[in-house]
């Protein structure tokens, strides 16, 4: 009997390891036959039960000798490609190459030429919508959708981010953004305290931009109250009715949203029936947060569906009312009493306002979070973002900033370049996956030579080393060859450095705007309908990446649609914070604020270069990424002064 079942094992086994040899061979000859170079590695780096196994396999594999595992092992590795940047293309020797596992086959790409080709051909190189599973948590959605569901899709999910929206979210961030400075003051006049909480405090201000722009929720700020005992100040959230439970709910809307943004990785990973019925009070807490926040924008979106029927949504116009209208409701019809043919469902309503929340919160915060961090360790960047800000407000007072005055010369000046090179840098999303589908091979012309991507291929567009790639973009010297911003990549030139003003046009030359086509000849006019904008990210008073080079927001037809909404939220914040304050990295490690007043310059200088160096340690040790590119571990401690108080100043 044993006998039996080790024989039934082992064929078992044996059938397993040939369905293995046959893929990886046929995998194998895919790849030699596509003409595009390649390596190999013995497992897939998207599959999930390998990003579980991780755990158990890196030891195993870090005792095997290097010479087996050099070629391979280190690109197996979650978040490598952060690690690593430019320097595996570097290494490869190509700006694309293809890595074949028995599995399947995946090309990595840094080339914005060959990006272009993948993301203007929409059909031929789809999204893997197997990696886009989690994201349809409440249903059907812009993200989630190929083909002609994701037409249908965008057709409707595009008009609303119109400018009417942005000037929303104009007005929403500078209220939100200086309650979270005042916050930050705390009655201090000149200097805040070290500040270590900037990366939550960016996720709440874009947290509570997008549900007043997005959904036309406000959220206010907690407002601190008195000072306990041992010096902590407790926060408190402000009493307005989406920090209350409403009839009907166990929990309010915004504890609802901040829960359920906490429990997206258990809610993603765990069946929701499993959820609703474990004994456990994370897996309740978890059901009950998704299930809230579902109910809540429910009776959100009826009330507006009622409003927009009788025409008194008012003219505040956020994304779900534009929406609501654009699926089909207008109080015409409703007066005429046809019935609501809505094009687009309740539920798929409920997916994209869902997917908006994801796709545009932890992004914006992200920027903002590293904006800061990088303009505390430039701080000729910072007075130069200053007083370009100056010129721009002559003293007016945020109340008094204008929309359609004020943005565009943001967009323009220091503020955009800064944006920009912060995007560059640290792109929030580091990898945009496309593909060719079962039984379509494709054609791409790599390097001028013409190549053919095997059907069933994973394709990552690898942002962070398209940002840095020396063949596209312009270099400089390094700043400081004796200390590289980055062990490995890009050690000969200026790629790595946090430099905004690369982004500066000689204005006297116009060198760099004449020679580079602005519109994009290969998307047609169905373009226009679907909301694909296909002008520069950039303002044209500043330098424009060749095509398919600068992809912090992807590119073409699958292009981001919050992409201006975000642009508007970051720079009014730099606009706000850096006509008041001067940001300035917090010394606390290494002397306390009597010793820094009593030093020289020279001993200034010298406390600051380490604050920096750790700084910049943490930049480039400490991220991770699990739906977007962040700091993973402590804090970057910043402090905000009055401009003209400033303790770090040369
Ligand atoms: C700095 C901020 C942001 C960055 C860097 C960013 C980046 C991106 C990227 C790279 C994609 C393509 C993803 C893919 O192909 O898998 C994308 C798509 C998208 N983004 Fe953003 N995003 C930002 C902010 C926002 C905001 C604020 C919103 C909405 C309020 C938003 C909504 C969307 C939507 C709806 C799509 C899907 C478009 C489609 O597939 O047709 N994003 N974004
Ligand atoms: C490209 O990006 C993917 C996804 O982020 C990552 O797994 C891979 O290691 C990157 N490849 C390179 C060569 O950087
Ligand atoms: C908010 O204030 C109202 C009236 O002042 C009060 O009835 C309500 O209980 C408060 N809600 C919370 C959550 O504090
Ligand atoms: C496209 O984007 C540019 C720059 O962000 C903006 O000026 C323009 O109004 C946008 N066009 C449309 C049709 O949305």
């Amino acid at each position: 009997m044993p006998s039996t079942v080790a024989l039934a094992l082992l064929a078992l086994t044996a059938l397993w390891a040939l369905k293995i040899f046959r893929q990886s061979t046929r995998n194998l000859a895919a790849a030699k036959a596509s003409g595009i170079k390649y390596t190999w590695a013995p497992f897939l780096l998207y599959n999930n039960a390998y990003m579980l196994a991780c755990i158990v396999i890196v030891p195993i594999v870090r005792c095997l000798p290097k010479s087996w595992t050099e070629p391979w092992f280190d690109m197996t590795l979650v978040d490598w490609e952060w690690a690593r940047r430019y320097e595996p293309f570097k290494r490869f020797g190509s700006d694309t190459f293809m890595v074949v596992t028995p599995e399947r086959n995946v090309i990595f790409t840094a080339d914005a030429d060959v990006i272009s080709q993948l993301t203007t051909r929409r059909n031929d190189f789809p999204k893997p919508l197997e990696l886009y599973e989690s994201l349809r948590l409440y249903g059907n959605n812009v993200v989630t959708s190929e083909g002609q569901l994701w037409r249908h899709h965008r057709k409707i999910t595009s008009p609303p981010f119109s400018e009417k929206n942005n000037h929303l979210v104009f007005a929403e961030t500078l209220a939100q953004c200086q309650d979270m400075v005042d916050s930050w003051m705390d009655g201090e006049e000149e200097s805040s305290k070290t500040i270590h909480t900037i990366a939550d405090d960016a996720m709440r201000l874009s947290l509570h931009v997008i549900s007043r722009g997005g959904f036309g929720v406000p959220l206010k700020w907690p407002t601190k109250t008195k000072a306990t005992e041992n010096g902590h100040v407790k926060g408190e959230e402000g009493n307005t009715s989406s920090a209350s439970v409403s009839k009907g709910h166990t929990m309010s809307y915004a504890d609802a949203l901040g829960s359920l943004l906490h429990s997206l990785f258990p809610l993603i990973i765990v069946p929701k029936f499993l959820l609703r019925n474990l004994p456990f009070q994370w897996a309740k807490t978890t059901y009950t947060s998704y299930d809230e926040w579902g109910d809540y924008m429910k009776e959100i979106l009826q009330a507006k569906k009622s409003a927009v029927l009788t025409g008194t949504e008012g003219d505040n116009l956020d994304l779900m009312i534009a929406m609501i209208k654009g699926a089909g409701n207008t109080a015409e019809s409703a007066s005429k009493g046809e019935a609501s043919r809505q094009t687009l469902s309740d539920d798929e309503i409920l997916g994209n306002a869902f997917i908006f929340i994801l796709a545009g919160h932890e992004t914006t915060a992200d920027s903002i979070h590293f904006c800061l961090a990088l303009l505390a360790i430039n701080i000729a960047a910072q007075r130069h973002l200053q007083s370009d800000l100056d010129e721009i407000f002559q003293g007016r007072p945020p109340s008094q900033w204008d929309y359609d005055q004020d943005v565009p010369k943001l967009f323009g000046s220091m503020a955009g370049a800064v944006m920009n090179e912060e995007l560059r840098l640290i792109p929030p999303v580091i990898g945009i996956p496309k593909s060719t589908a079962k039984g379509s091979p494709q054609t791409l012309i790599i390097d001028g030579k013409k190549c053919t991507v095997p059907e069933n291929t994973l394709i990552t567009l690898n942002t962070t080393a398209t940002h840095r790639n020396p063949n596209q973009w312009p270099t400089g010297p390094p700043s400081d060859p004796g200390h590289p911003t980055h062990p490995l990549s890009n050690r000969d030139n200026d790629l790595e450095e946090f430099k905004p003003s690369r982004w500066l046009l000689d204005p006297n030359s116009k060198a760099s705007t004449t020679n580079i086509p602005n519109q994009d000849n290969n998307i047609n006019t169905e373009a226009s309908t679907l909301g694909v904008n296909t002008s520069a990210d950039t303002s044209s008073s500043l330098y424009r990446p060749p095509k398919g080079a600068y992809i912090p927001f992807s590119e073409g037809y699958r292009s981001c649609l919050g992409r201006r909404f975000a642009q508007v939220e970051i720079l009014t914040v730099l606009a706000l914070i850096f006509s008041q304050y001067s940001v300035e990295l917090a010394v606390d490690a290494y002397a306390s604020d009597e010793e820094v007043e009593k030093m020289s310059e020279r001993e200034k200088r010298e406390v600051w270069e380490k604050a920096k160096r750790e700084v910049e340690r943490q930049m480039r040790e400490d991220m991770g990424t699990v739906i977007t590119l962040q700091l993973r571990k402590g804090s970057i401690g910043l402090r905000f002064v009055r401009r003209g108080r400033e303790r770090f100043d040369w």
